[in-house]
């Protein structure tokens, strides 16, 4: 029927995310109990902590989505979990309490894919169809792949060190960002894209571009975070800059950098999009990239992904930024679209699912 309805669980790593929606994708609650606060004073995810911040959040986050939705637990038809990948111990508290809630409520279970389902979730407010591509960039995430239905993807590059949020994090945290009161309370990437905004030139540091004679839609952004470092060190030490003190060049500092980063992006976003138009695994013109993950709110990253975009006749978009993060919501829509899709083929009460780190 079209009542078909779904309890999302999202733990893989520092959110506890719940949701519940429908066949048609019209979302009737959801609940997002972040953690990021906490984890500042630590400097990053604590494993330990996140698993008993989850523990203590999971209950509280599935009664607040079933009570806002007015619902009964009895008028919930499958219970979508994320099962990998992410950190073992936060996956073990989403997937224990959904593995309760189904045996008591004998409700089946799905098994999602944390990646799959940031990519798939574009398809929920927009009219996608497959297949399309999709670049996922955030704190923890930095991945190209080709999306060609439900239950396939290609992956077509992966990075090979850090993730582009971590690098943007890192180098807000190494120009002291936090002490400028505008950007105090910013996730790190965005108080580099303000101060950006400010700078006069964006050319004041020339990067080399990753992996430029690679040949496939990997990334690489150590090296960059590396050169900032070393460029950064010299400029401090001409200025003689001391303890809190903040660069002068700060915003042309920042500015260099993403700008860096956004090329890095869009060329090797260039090359999957090329790499699978000569493969014919999407159309010439009217193709869809998808891009996803925190990194995607960064305007002027995307907009450098845009005009690559326009020149290959490629769509470029971006969910709405709470569905480019971790969500519970993305793991309900991907419990429907494995539904609309046929699955199970085997009685779905049957699977026993475990985490996979
Ligand atoms: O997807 P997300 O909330 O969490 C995971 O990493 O899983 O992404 C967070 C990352 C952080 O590194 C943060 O600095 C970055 O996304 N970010 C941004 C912007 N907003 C958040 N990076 C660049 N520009 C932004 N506007
Ligand atoms: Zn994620």
């Amino acid at each position: 029927s079209n009542k078909y309805i779904v309890l999302g669980i999202e733990t893989s790593c520092d959110d506890t995310g719940t949701a519940i929606i429908d066949k048609k994708g019209n979302l009737f609650a959801e609940t997002l109990l972040s953690q990021n606060v906490i984890h500042l004073r630590y400097g990053g995810v604590n494993p330990l902590i996140a698993r008993d911040l989850h523990r203590d959040n999971i209950e509280r986050a599935v009664n607040e989505t079933v009570m806002k939705a007015k619902l009964q637990f009895q008028d919930i038809d499958a219970i979508a979990v994320t099962v990998k990948p992410g950190l073992l111990f936060s996956l073990q508290i989403g997937v224990k309490y959904a593995k309760y809630l189904s045996k008591i409520y004998h409700k089946p279970l799905i098994p999602i894919h944390h990646m799959e389902a940031h990519a798939l979730v574009a398809r929920m407010y927009n009219n996608i169809d497959f297949p399309f591509l999709a670049l996922l960039i955030s704190g923890g995430h930095c991945l190209l792949t080709c999306v060609r239905g439900t239950d396939d993807f290609l992956l077509l590059g992966d990075t090979l060190d850090n993730a582009p949020g971590e690098v943007l994090d890192k180098v807000a945290r190494r120009m002291k960002l936090r002490n400028i009161p505008d950007y105090s309370q910013l996730p790190g990437g965005r108080a580099v894209e303000l101060a950006a905004e400010n700078a006069k030139t964006f050319e004041v540091f020339e990067f080399p571009l990753p992996l430029h004679k690679q040949r496939d839609c990997n990334f690489s952004f150590s090296g960059l975070k590396d050169a900032f470092s070393r460029h950064l060190y010299k400029k401090e030490s001409e200025h003689n800059i001391k303890g809190d003190e903040i660069i002068p060049e700060v915003n042309e500092l920042c500015a260099s950098f993403q700008y860096a980063v956004a090329k890095h992006i869009v060329h090797r976003a260039e090359r999957a999009l090329k790499f699978c138009i000569l493969r014919n695994y999407i159309p010439v013109d009217n193709s869809t990239l998808v891009v996803s993950g925190g990194v995607a709110s960064n305007n002027f990253i995307f907009k450098c992904l845009q005009c690559m975009g326009n020149a290959m006749k490629c769509n470029v978009l971006r969910p709405p930024p709470k569905l480019c993060t971790d969500n519970g919501i993305m793991i309900a829509w991907n419990g429907i679209e494995k539904i609309n899709s046929g699955y199970p083929s085997t009685d779905m009460e049957l699977i026993d699912i475990d985490p996979i780190a």
